[in-house]
């Protein structure tokens, strides 16, 4: 068994993408800039949001984190989108979600500027996306691509069994496995909470890509032998042995299936570094597409 590294893989990532910015501050250019909106107090997002600034601020980027109340109004986030869209000194920006119950977030998403929506989760992205034109892939399954690919994981030809179809892991995940080019190549089943006998699936799968936030959800049994497991999930579970109270748990029972797997992903140190290294390169590429 073989681990997939994503806390190095993504100290890779940035140190790259440190060399790039490095040419830009000798040609006197303008670096880039990355906006993190944040709306409310939730514990999860506050720490993800700040692991991003903290990425910037290693990349060499500029970063804006704007922190607007629990109680804000969807017209008042909608505003403050609109600035963001109109200045030019940004390059990217995000909207961190769950949002409030009171703002819509679609509505929100699709008044994000596609040039500037760096998570790429504007429907116009997701299109591109999924019509394998040239576009901001959203992070995590952008994260996981990258992983594959630099540790030479073969796609091609393999059955991949995606399970979870969010719009920002699954369902995106699911397109882009099945995508012409490497990675990709795959033939891909996206299974979900309506899925009937999924450990059937699951064990005919040759890679399998859990997103489903249930802690210790892939059991072993539910395994192929040398199959490669990329484990998203990243639920927070009380440990009072633990100064912060809680630790970060997969939806893989990594214990008994990284006995099983050829590739495995740890949790934490596995696709949770490698979706913050992927948001900065979008936010490169944001960059980059606006210089002529
Ligand atoms: N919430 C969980 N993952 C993400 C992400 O990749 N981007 C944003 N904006 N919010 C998230």
């Amino acid at each position: 068994m073989q681990l997939l590294d994503g806390k190095k893989t993504a100290e890779d990532i940035k140190a790259e993408i440190a060399i790039e910015v490095q040419k830009m501050i000798t040609n006197a250019e303008k670096v880039p800039h990355l906006a993190a909106v944040i709306v409310g107090n939730d514990g999860a997002s506050l720490t993800y949001v700040g692991s991003k600034v903290k990425a910037c601020q290693r990349v060499g980027f500029e970063s804006t984190l704007v922190k607007m109340p629990s109680t804000t109004s969807e017209t008042e986030l909608l505003k403050k989108i609109k600035e963001l869209n109109e200045d030019n000194a940004i390059d990217g920006f995000i909207v961190q979600l769950p949002l409030p119950v009171q703002i819509d977030e679609q509505k929100v998403l699709m008044a994000i500027d596609p040039s500037k929506d760096v998570d790429g989760f504007h429907p116009e992205n997701f299109g591109k996306m999924a019509l394998d034109m040239t576009t901001f892939i959203p992070a995590t399954p952008f994260g996981i691509l990258e992983l594959l690919e630099r540790y030479g994981v073969e796609t091609q030809g393999k059955h991949t069994v995606v399970i979870g179809r969010s719009h920002i892991v699954g369902r995106p995940m699911s397109i882009l496995m099945g995508r012409k080019g490497f990675p990709g190549n795959s033939t891909v089943t996206l299974t979900h909470s309506y899925t009937k006998n999924i450990a059937q699936i699951t064990t005919q799968a040759d890679i399998i890509i859990t997103a489903l936030g249930v802690p210790n959800y892939l059991k072993a049994e539910m395994v192929k032998d040398g199959a490669v497991v990329i484990d998203v999930g990243i639920t927070r579970v009380s440990d009072d042995t633990k100064e912060k109270g809680y630790r970060i748990t997969g939806d893989v029972d990594f214990d008994n299936v990284s006995k099983k797997a050829s590739f495995i992903t740890p949790v934490p140190g596995g696709v949770g570094p490698m979706t913050i290294a992927m948001l900065m390169k979008n936010t490169l590429l944001a960059r980059e597409m606006k210089r002529d």
